[in-house]
């Protein structure tokens, strides 16, 4: 049984509530990242086994002139990268462009003003003849005000197949937003894992040191942490299950036990029998041709494609239909 009376206040808070008074239980990925969270998912791109980040640095390691070929313009462009973060794999094509002598602007957006400072002082440093524009906000927040950036052609970058958290009807609004920031002859250049072996894929979620668990178990700190709250994340287990039919990679947090939490600042006590489930992230993975159906269903075309030597990757490029 679950009892609730206070009044809600912030989204994480309204979506806390929603999620564990639901059956089955539900929390959002997206409020895993705080600052821990941040540094968690830096160290799981940092392993083998998530072989996401290796792939998409080759891919701009060995198709970086076509890459670069692609964006040009005459009038030079600017490149918008939604979701920055460290910029390790951009540096790659940065330094490229620049030694091609491309006109262009880099215009990274980020959620964390602290990622932009970081960003900007090692992209000046690193590439010193660079014209770096940071601008933080959401991406819905910023799309809008790239739609008004019309003097001159716009690439709109989105890595680390970071459209696989959103389920297919998300993604098709991510993408139609994006689309409708666009005008003719701007290009959006994606990311997306590929359907491949489903143990390559468990592997990549699943690492025996736990740094996954620990990341998806940052969700419990920070209720814990921000709402008062008494989860024992000992007491749950991370899982991961992937279905090769859909290409949905699911990961859950499983009671190990049957228990009681409180979550005080929600005047919330959330009841769990043993073996019941928390699902957290879907990370989808896909085909050309659920890629090829996104693109349609939002209003783009695919123009061209960049694989890594494994095919474990993709990144497409597509413009307005
Ligand atoms: C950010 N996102 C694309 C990652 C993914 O692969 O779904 C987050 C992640 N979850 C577990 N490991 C990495």
């Amino acid at each position: 049984m679950t009892t609730k009376t206070t009044t809600i206040t912030s989204a994480f808070s309204q979506e806390v509530t929603e999620g564990l008074t639901s059956f089955p239980k539900f929390l959002s990925s997206k409020y895993i990242y705080d600052k821990k969270g941040d540094k968690l998912f830096q160290d799981i791109m940092a392993m083998p086994t998530y072989y996401l980040t290796n792939c998409e640095f080759e891919i701009f390691e060995t198709h970086k002139e076509a890459i670069s070929k692609a964006f040009t313009d005459n009038e030079g462009f600017d490149l918008i990268e939604l979701g920055a973060g460290d910029g390790k794999k951009t540096k790659v094509l940065l330094k490229h462009l620049i030694e091609r002598g491309d006109t262009f602007a880099y215009l990274p957006i980020d959620i964390s003003q602290n990622v932009l400072d970081g960003l900007k002082e090692s992209v000046e440093r690193e590439i010193p003849d660079i014209v770096i524009k940071p601008q933080q906000g959401t991406y819905f927040e910023v799309l809008e005000d790239v739609a008004g950036y019309n003097e001159r052609k716009k690439v709109i970058m989105v890595l680390g197949s970071n459209i696989g958290n959103l389920l297919h009807p998300q993604a098709i609004d991510f993408l139609t937003n994006i689309q409708n920031a666009m005008t003719p002859g701007d290009l959006l250049y994606m990311g997306f894992d590929q359907k491949k072996n489903p143990q390559t894929i468990l592997d990549a979620y699943n690492d025996p040191e736990g740094v996954t668990e620990a990341f998806n178990k940052n969700l419990l700190h920070r209720i814990n942490n921000e709402m008062d709250a008494d989860f024992n994340p000992d007491n749950f287990k991370h899982w991961e299950v992937y279905d090769p039919e859909t290409g949905t990679a699911k990961s859950y947090l499983v009671s190990t036990k049957d228990q009681s939490v409180t979550i005080k600042s929600l005047d919330l006590k959330v009841d769990f029998t043993a073996w019941e489930t928390i699902h957290t992230e879907i990370s989808q993975k896909y085909d050309d041709n659920i890629v090829e159906w996104l693109a349609s269903e939002s209003g783009l075309e695919i123009v061209n494609e960049f694989s890594d030597s494994k095919a474990y990757y993709k990144n497409y490029l597509f413009k307005k239909k």
